[in-house]
């Protein structure tokens, strides 16, 4: 009798965004006339960048001639983005990152959670509250953790609160855990990260033998120069992290996928028989066996982002996405409301005002205003009393719901 992998039972049946889904649905059949805009979920609404269509359109040509035809590529993904990417996106900022230590996937969801493939099963494991549910669920479907409490929280994790006391940016923990998990800037909560709180973290892997995953996945929105866009912008951190970006939210590439994970050759882990094994071999052993590459015409269009009009035509996408931010930021103070991130990161995080829970708030923003978010809640336990406004929309549509949520809430 064929079994299944029981760790999925452990799962939560009522996950975050079916659940806003159902919510949403109810609300639509019973006032199919009112005008629902969705600030909830984190997907892009603008156009690929025109550097990007373009390049995708001539690889499309070069794969219609038998001369310039591609087949499998290169599992790690080509050279040329390869080199692009380490170029512009480390060596540029000083950091000592080197093309053969990248490896272009199709999204960093998939690496987040593809990434526990090469470590042990008897690791401690830290994330923040709140935090991406992928990392917390990649870790229960590997059999990391025991079962949910009411609050959903698995036995076995240690939750790091981040909270508006300690301005959203964990506290590094007292006891030693061997995987951590880190986003900034955060989703949900839009913190960023100072270069002394990232060198702490590093500080205490190095002490520890933890190794840092670093989700780098909104690094473009980082518009103040003083913070740092890659976790190997501080010393030591090649010895102890492994850093994950995707194209999705810096060039439109939702429905695109490409992504990439920095593995550096200097990092290693112990092995049962206690010998230090470089993490980047088993990485690139992984990814050769269960990763066949990200297509040609994709790796082309990420290529693209790297050109100067590719280049400027990100800076844009990325500079409407902030001002978006702006809009919601502003206006939702205006209306009394408590408001953090959504300055150096798409999304903005808010205290629900007169302490309603995260999904009362969510009710009450929907019927009364029409508008939808993600509840705090959502996101992990200490995210309770919160709530996530994204700016990944038309300014129309964002103009609209503050003017809804102004009007209703200033009262
Ligand atoms: C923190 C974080 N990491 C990774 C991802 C996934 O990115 P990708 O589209 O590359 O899979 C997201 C998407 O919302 C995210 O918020």
């Amino acid at each position: 009798m064929a079994t299944i992998n029981d760790n999925y039972l452990k799962l939560k049946a009522g996950y975050l965004f079916p659940e806003i889904g159902r919510r949403v649905n109810a609300f639509a059949e019973a006032n199919p006339d009112a005008k629902i805009i969705r600030l909830g979920i984190g997907d892009v609404t603008e156009p690929l960048p025109e550097a990007c269509r373009t390049a995708m359109i001539k690889a499309v040509e070069e794969m219609g001639d038998r001369a310039t035809f591609k087949g499998y590529g290169p599992e790690q993904g080509y050279a040329w983005l390869r080199e692009k990417i380490a170029g512009d996106d480390f060596q540029a900022r000083g950091c000592n990152v080197d093309a053969s230590e990248i490896f272009i996937s199709d999204g960093s969801k998939c690496d987040t959670g593809n990434i526990l493939d090469i470590f042990g099963d008897d690791n401690t494991i830290a994330v923040t509250d709140p935090v991406y549910p992928v990392y917390v669920d990649t870790n229960v479907m590997a059999g990391h953790t025991g079962a949910a409490n009411d609050k959903s929280e698995f036995e076995g994790l240690v939750y790091l609160p981040i909270t508006a006391e300690n301005n959203f940016t964990a506290q590094i923990p007292a006891q030693k855990v061997d995987l951590i998990y880190l986003c900034f800037p955060n989703n949900p909560t839009g913190a960023v990260a100072t270069k002394e709180h990232l060198k702490a973290w590093v500080d205490y892997a190095k002490a520890n033998g933890s190794i840092i995953f670093f989700d780098a996945a909104y690094e473009a929105y980082i518009t103040d120069p003083n913070l740092p866009h890659s976790i190997y912008e501080i010393e030591g951190a090649r010895d102890c992290a492994i850093e994950f970006r995707s194209f999705s939210k810096t060039a439109g590439f939702t429905g695109t996928r490409c992504a990439f994970t920095v593995v550096p050759k200097t990092l290693t882990a112990k092995a049962s028989d206690g010998s230090d094994v470089e993490l980047w071999k088993l990485w690139n052993r992984r990814q050769s066996t269960k990763f066949n590459g990200v297509s040609y015409i994709v790796q082309r269009a990420a290529e693209a982002v790297y050109s100067e009009a590719g280049k400027a035509q990100v800076k844009a996408l990325v500079s409407f996405y902030l001002e978006n931010a702006k809009i919601i930021r502003e206006k939702l103070s205006e209306a009394g409301i408590s408001v953090y991130g959504g300055v150096n990161a798409p999304y903005v995080w808010l205290k629900t005002p007169n302490n309603l829970s995260s999904w009362d708030f969510f009710d009450k923003l929907l019927q009364t205003c029409n508008v939808v978010g993600t509840p705090g809640s959502g996101f992990g336990a200490a995210g309770e009393g919160y709530f996530r406004i994204s700016a990944f929309n038309s300014r129309e549509n964002v103009e609209e719901a503050m003017r809804r949520i102004t009007e209703k809430f200033k009262a």
